[in-house]
């Protein structure tokens, strides 16, 4: 039986569809306006365009920041963003399960799409729970007697067990939409059969996501190598027992980091020559780049990327590898003086025949920036829950939906 249903498994002609996406894009703090519509173009093109185009009655489900924070805003831009990309009309209600939101669901044509108000503009949304929990909840009780198909596309939110994301599936017959089932097949076969030798390259600051994912590809013998580079290196260094001075050493204290190195330097005693760190750092020197080799550590000036030596040494593992996974840049990257490391990185694996798959915010950017996207193999939409599906980790949004079938003969 398969683990879960897909838009394949149901006739949706007429019939009203609850589409959960991820629209959380990056906001513009000052204007509030959204600065980049990949995910809403990732949904657009795949899941909302086959609903509309089959017939259903498309009611989409989405967040946008969370409550206080500056990315915070409703999804009428969003809506409007949507109808441009597929060139027809998008409705956009201020209202996400009230009799506003009601009536339009009802009032909703065949072929038609409809995003309704961001869902975490209800308290509860954010709470974990199960979904026979969640199926109690205001959200649910009021949207789910409206609807026919409950489909979950919001992979880059499957690691929470919010309402909007787990609690339809117990009430309503369920299934994946595409982008969720496209990351679920593409990253699966990267943690489960990877083609060897198989090389992990984690950059960037979040040290604790690139240790415990480190921890999981080597211990299940995934990866063969994990590479690192950005603020995560300093950290391995540091573990290894190099001196990098006094502000850079404060830097990761502040960021409270060092509590890690216990953890890094098991891992390093354990995995050996497989976890390759920097041989050589550029230090900021008053604006301008300069290149020491760790050995000549303890420096003065802050270190914001790897030397030439490390992307050459990086470089020759990843021009044997079979398949690569990359998260995080190397560097400081958007300053032009500390891009050398991410640009010359990302460029062999860009240039390199093996299968490549990149996740996160950054290291998405930095793709594009240096016009590498269409050599990737493989863009997740994912940041948090790209992280913790490599980490082995079980998604609600994903464990919901293989439940829905187990639990229901749908
Ligand atoms: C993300 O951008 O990682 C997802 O949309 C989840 O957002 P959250 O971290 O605010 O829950």
């Amino acid at each position: 039986m398969a683990k879960y249903k897909t838009l394949d498994d149901f006739q949706v002609k007429d019939k009203v569809v609850l589409v959960r996406v991820d629209f959380n894009s990056e906001i513009d703090p000052n204007t509030k306006k959204v600065t980049s519509d990949v995910r809403i173009k990732a949904h657009a093109e795949t899941t909302l365009k086959e609903l509309a185009e089959k017939g259903a009655r498309t009611v989409v489900l989405a967040h946008q920041g969370r409550k206080g924070d500056a990315d915070y805003t409703p999804l009428k831009q969003h809506a409007e963003i949507l109808g441009k990309i597929l060139k027809c009309p998008v409705q956009y209600v201020d209202d996400t399960f009230g009799e506003k939101a009601k009536k339009a669901v009802k009032a909703l044509k065949s072929g038609g799409i409809l995003v309704l108000e961001n869902v975490r503009s209800f308290d509860g949304e954010t709470k974990n729970g199960t979904p026979e929990q969640h199926a109690k909840t205001e959200l649910v009780q009021a949207l789910a007697p409206l609807a026919d198909l409950f489909v979950n596309d919001a992979f880059a939110a499957a690691h929470r067990g919010h309402v909007s994301m787990v609690g339809f599936t117990a009430v309503l017959p369920s299934a994946a939409g595409r982008i969720m089932e496209r990351e679920l097949k593409s990253l699966a076969k990267e943690l489960e059969k990877p083609e060897k030798p198989c090389v992990y390259v984690m950059g960037g600051a979040k040290a604790d996501d690139s240790l415990e994912i480190s921890k999981y590809v080597l211990g299940n013998g995934i990866a063969d190598y994990v590479l690192v580079g950005g603020v995560t290196s300093q950290l391995f260094l540091a573990a290894k027992g190099v001196d990098l001075g006094k502000g850079n050493m404060a830097f990761l204290e502040k960021k409270e980091l060092t509590g890690l190195i216990p953890g890094i330097k098991a891992l390093m005693k354990q995995f050996k020559d497989k976890v390759q760190v920097p041989v050589d750092v550029a230090l900021d020197v008053k604006g301008k780049r300069k290149e020491i080799s760790v050995d000549k550590l303890p420096t003065e000036y802050s270190i914001f990327d790897i030397g030439a030596k490390t992307v050459k040494k990086y470089a020759d593992i990843i021009i044997d590898a079979k398949s690569i996974v990359v998260s995080g840049p190397m560097g400081v990257y958007e300053n032009e003086e500390f891009n050398y490391g991410t640009k010359k990185v990302l460029e062999a694996i860009a240039n390199s025949k093996a299968f490549s798959l990149a996740g996160g915010g950054n290291t998405i950017a930095a793709i594009e920036e240096y016009g590498l996207t269409r050599k990737i193999c493989y863009i997740s939409t994912a940041g948090g829950a790209l992280i913790e599906f490599l980490m082995g980790k079980k998604l609600p949004g994903v464990v919901a939906l293989e439940n829905a079938v187990k639990s229901k003969k749908i």
